[in-house]
């Protein structure tokens, strides 16, 4: 089992509904559940910890920033990734999740950037409300997340559930299990293996310019190789697993966290020592007009 090694993992679990006895709820209970035994450390909460008045500059300026919107900063900030299982309503995520997810975006640094995703969503409706997740994925990418492909949506979700609290259909279930599993490899992957340094552009206008083009830069992994504190431990643990992923080791891999992530450190590793750095922007996938290539 990948829990007997895992190098620690912590992710927050919410439900974005605001209604007591809420599906969301159930499923993002679950998912705590299943993240715990496949040995992540969950943090959890629900969206009430999060709700903040209508986005409005004029509050911003003359009030700060809302405690629904700090609270879910700082949560952010304290975790390795989030899971979200939001509602679908009408066909997009409810009004108060954007609204959240725009005040926190007002943060700096900003702390979407660089966070693992996974999205859920429970419906009593047969798509399960995953067309709502599309919309939240936009947002979400937008400010940098990097949001696990796979995503989870539970169709009929007032009869899936059994009295423990799983869901019934045993295929489902195990379905259900092995994504987060693999979604909790890639973000071990990412957190403790050297990776490749990013850099968040947020581009908001036809001409990339000072006043259009928000740059926020992440650390560097130079910088974060070169910092005392747990280099040792992390360089170890990068030749141990490239060891192991060289010589065919027998743990089983998940998609995202395999040779190919291994190979791609070596050869950023291979490129700081002669002294090269390159950063690329994140999200790649949004399209050509948002999204630079940047080599320094
Ligand atoms: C205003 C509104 C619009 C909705 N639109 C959709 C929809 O487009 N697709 C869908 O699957 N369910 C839709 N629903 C049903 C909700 O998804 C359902 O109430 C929700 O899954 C309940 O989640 P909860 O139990 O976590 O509150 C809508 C519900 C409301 C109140």
């Amino acid at each position: 089992m990948a829990s007997e090694k895992r190098c620690s993992v912590r992710l927050l679990v919410f439900g974005a509904s605001l209604r007591e006895g809420s599906m969301n709820d159930r499923l993002a209970s679950l998912a705590s559940t299943v993240v715990a035994e496949k040995g992540g450390a969950v943090e959890s909460a629900t969206m009430k910890d999060f709700e903040c008045p209508p986005y409005d500059l004029d509050v911003e300026q003359s009030t700060g920033l809302p405690a629904g919107a700090q609270a879910l900063h700082d949560k952010l900030v304290a975790t390795d990734g989030f899971v979200i299982a939001s509602p679908e309503y009408n066909a997009s995520m409810p009004g108060f999740l954007k609204n959240t997810i725009d005040w926190v975006s007002r943060f700096r640094p900003q702390p979407f950037n660089g966070k693992q995703a996974f999205l859920m969503a429970a419906s009593p409706s047969m798509t399960g409300g995953k067309i709502g997740l599309w919309a939240l994925r936009q947002p979400l990418e937008h400010l940098g997340a990097r949001v696990y492909p796979d995503m989870f949506a539970l169709a009929q979700a007032h009869h899936a559930f059994d009295d423990a609290g799983r869901i019934k259909d045993g295929k489902l279930q195990n379905w259900f299990e092995t994504t987060i599993e693999c979604f909790i490899d890639l973000v071990e992957a990412a957190k403790n293996y050297p990776h490749l340094k990013k850099q968040w552009v947020e581009f908001l206008g036809e001409r990339p310019d000072k006043e259009t083009t928000r740059v926020e830069m992440g650390e560097t992994e130079k910088n974060r190789l070169s910092r005392g504190v747990g280099r040792r431990r992390r360089m170890q643990q990068f030749w141990r697993a490239y060891r192991r992923e060289a010589h065919g080791g027998s743990r089983q891999r998940c998609p995202g966290r395999g040779p190919k992530l291994l190979r791609y450190s070596g050869h950023v590793r291979q490129r700081q020592e002669r002294g090269a750095s390159w950063t690329v922007s994140w999200p790649p996938a949004i399209g050509r007009d948002r999204c630079y290539e940047v080599r320094q």
